[in-house]
């Protein structure tokens, strides 16, 4: 058990569920491009390692499975790091040729503006029935008639790569190519369906004091990438802002997914999504800390039956940063940016931060790492960036969390203060 009360906490919130929250409207908005899927909304929270990780093929050293990046029950039982490890069980209900799941996912990771240990994701799929072909057609021509079905846009895409790469992304051995190039192209011309109704919303939203709306005609990108359960597969990335943001990543289902599931005779497409960073850029939404806020200020300025407004700051309270010096224990050398050295990872520093200071946090950076020459002992230097989202902190207040963090640091993890 590697899972804090503060975590434990956040699995009956369901912030996808709450009326009015930016990420059930965000939900809803993704639903309304998806008629005649199934939608579930409430899959229970807490998983089989068989769930998370076997039943989609990760292999047994895969680093997705390590205690200091997923959260365990026991030694068999984890919070769901994403929404796919629910895929195995919905392909076995076989009740719809398409659903889509929405819940929270919960991951061990970095204390900044855009991570959270708890967050929100998306996860599709769409399968057809190779054995119900009638005679005169072929599945292939079956799926290209669907493709039709998907509202066409103008959008400049960037689709580069042939579907089918031998080396780096293959066909699987069960599948045709022309299914695969019609499945494929399903998934694609759906996925870019839902991007133009979330960025023309975005533009569209009124703004009431927030920064100005942007003008640059929307651009998107397919980029070949790997998941343990689909093949081939691809990121989708949109140029917003001055940078190209990875948003999505899907694929063709592996056929032995299907075939343990029960339902061997089907092919399709999967894909997942995580609805904060959606509704951060359909809102202008600038922390994702706000998500959890439960201030009228934030709450308000949100509504399911009106508009996409943006985000409207209350005010910007100042920072305030704080360091923290430490000697690890003895007996841990190696190179520790981003990572795991011997006993100690950073990830167990960024969960103290949250333990200690919750929200204040707002970012925890690595500023200097050092081993001294003679006793080849590592000092690590940690930048904590505390701010309210809701009022100013004050300097006592800051103070005891942060006297209170590097106590916490030396009981838990053994560290001497430097
Ligand atoms: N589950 C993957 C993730 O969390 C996303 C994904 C879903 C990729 C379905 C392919 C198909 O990164």
């Amino acid at each position: 058990m590697n899972t804090p009360p503060s975590i434990l906490s956040a699995l009956k919130k369901r912030l996808h569920l709450q009326p009015d929250h930016p990420l059930a409207i965000t939900r809803q908005l993704i639903e309304s491009r998806f008629p005649g899927y199934a939608y579930h909304n409430a899959l229970f929270p807490i998983v089989t390692t068989h769930q998370n990780f076997d039943s989609l093929g990760f292999p047994p050293d895969h680093p997705g499975r390590s205690r200091t990046d997923t959260y365990y029950i026991n030694s068999k039982t984890v919070l769901r790091t994403h929404t796919s490890a629910h895929q195995a069980d919905t392909f076995r209900a076989n009740a719809t040729p398409g659903y889509l799941i929405s819940a929270d996912v919960y991951r061990r990771d970095a204390v900044d503006r855009s991570h959270y240990p708890v967050f929100h994701q998306m996860e599709g799929a769409m399968t057809w029935d190779r054995t119900t072909v009638p005679t005169n057609s072929t599945l292939a021509a079956q799926i290209w008639a669907d493709v039709a079905k998907i509202p066409s846009h103008d959008l400049t895409v960037q689709d580069p790569n042939p579907t089918i790469d031998a080396d780096r992304n293959p066909l699987q051995p069960e599948h045709a190519a022309a299914e695969v190039e019609a499945v494929a192209a399903h998934l694609k011309r759906s996925l870019e369906d839902v991007v133009v109704a979330i960025f023309s919303a975005a533009r569209a939203a009124t703004t009431a004091g927030g920064e100005a709306p942007a003008d640059e005609p929307l651009q998107i990108r397919w980029v070949e990438a790997y998941f343990p359960f689909t093949s081939p597969s691809w990121e989708l990335e949109v140029f917003w802002q001055g940078e190209w943001l990875e948003v999505l990543g899907c694929g063709v289902v592996r056929h032995s997914i299907l075939a343990n599931a029960g339902v061997p005779s089907r092919i399709g497409w999967a894909f997942g999504l995580g609805l904060e960073r959606i509704a951060m850029l359909l809102f202008s939404i600038p922390d994702i800390r706000l998500f959890w806020s439960e201030d009228a200020r934030f709450l308000s300025q949100f509504s399911a039956s009106k508009p996409i407004a943006r985000f409207a700051r209350f005010s910007k309270f100042p920072a305030c940063f704080k360091d923290m010096s430490f000697w690890l224990p003895a007996g841990v050398g190696g190179n520790s940016a981003g990572g795991q050295v011997g006993g100690f990872h950073e990830n167990d520093v960024m969960e103290l931060v949250r333990e200690v200071a919750g929200d204040l946090a707002e970012d925890v950076r690595l500023v200097d790492e050092f081993t001294h020459p003679k006793t080849g002992r590592r000092s690590c230097c940690y930048r904590v960036n505390y701010r309210s989202l809701e009022r100013t902190l004050t300097n006592e207040e800051t103070n005891r969390l942060h006297e209170k963090l590097r106590g916490t640091l030396v009981e838990r993890l053994g560290v001497e203060l430097r």
